[in-house]
């Protein structure tokens, strides 16, 4: 669901959450939610031997894939566990990252609070989230532009509109919030966005759900391809430290 890493569009405000979290050789850096390990071989590199980069998702077959991508890197631990209790020592990370996984849990503050527990005082943490009502994508028929993206908040993701409300929410969890970003990644290429937003599938969800008529949003699907493509949204990244 909205999977919005791979791609030139994904690539700009993963960089730059990177080269915020000032990474040292030598510390140790937890991925919360790391996915198919996509950041593991860049956090890896930044810390280098001397330090640990440990990996945690509750999905196995993810689990599987960031193992495949890392067996060669030395001091990646790969571990299965959920961000509401972390597989994690207290008190033992210099740096933590949490990309695109606040959106779809229970309870974000609390994740957030687990952790505070997990990190050093003085450790950095960079947060990314996507905010699902700035998703834009230009059609003729702009009404249902328009319901597709109030379906995808309301319906396709569980805290769709959490970047906007990151930086509150980390400092509620006890964080003290240093820089606030936000980027707009653009998709000029169809297929890139479909494969990204899912725009057919949740279109398809959103009219067998009787919420977007057939007609229409069949119409408007099968226009989008048919001339110069645009379709944007916004992720807000946060840095904080505790
Ligand atoms: C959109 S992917 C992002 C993956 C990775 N952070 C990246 O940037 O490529 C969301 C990931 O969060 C994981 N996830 C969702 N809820 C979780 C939870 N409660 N505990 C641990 N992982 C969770 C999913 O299994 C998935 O791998």
């Amino acid at each position: 669901m909205l999977r919005a890493a791979a791609g030139d569009a994904g690539r700009a405000y993963k960089q730059q959450l990177l080269d915020l979290l000032d990474l040292q050789a030598g510390q140790t850096v937890l991925d919360v939610g790391c996915g198919p390990g996509t950041d593991l071989p860049a956090l890896a590199q930044r810390v280098g031997d001397g330090g640990t980069v440990i990996g945690v998702d509750r999905d196995p077959d993810m689990l599987a894939r960031a193992r495949e991508r890392t067996n060669d890197l030395r001091r990646v631990e790969i571990r299965e566990g959920d961000v509401h209790a972390l597989p994690v020592e207290p008190g033992t990370v210099d740096r933590a990252k949490i990309d695109r996984v606040l959106m779809h849990v229970a309870d974000p503050v609390g994740a957030l609070a687990q952790l505070q527990r997990a990190t050093r005082p003085g450790a950095r943490i960079g947060l990314a989230e996507p905010d699902w009502d700035t998703l834009i994508v230009d059609a003729e028929d702009l009404e249902t532009s328009r319901a597709f993206t109030r379906y995808t908040t309301a319906e396709v993701v569980r805290h769709a509109t959490i970047g906007r409300s990151l930086a509150r929410f980390a400092e509620q969890a006890g964080f003290c919030v240093e820089t606030v970003l936000a980027t707009t990644p653009v998709f000029r290429d169809f297929q890139e966005a479909d494969h990204t937003l899912g725009l057919g599938r949740n279109m398809q969800q959103a009219i067998n759900e009787g919420r977007i008529d057939r007609d229409r949003g069949h119409r408007w699907f099968a226009d989008l391809p048919q001339g110069p493509f645009y379709a944007s949204f916004t992720l807000v990244s946060v840095i904080c430290s505790r």
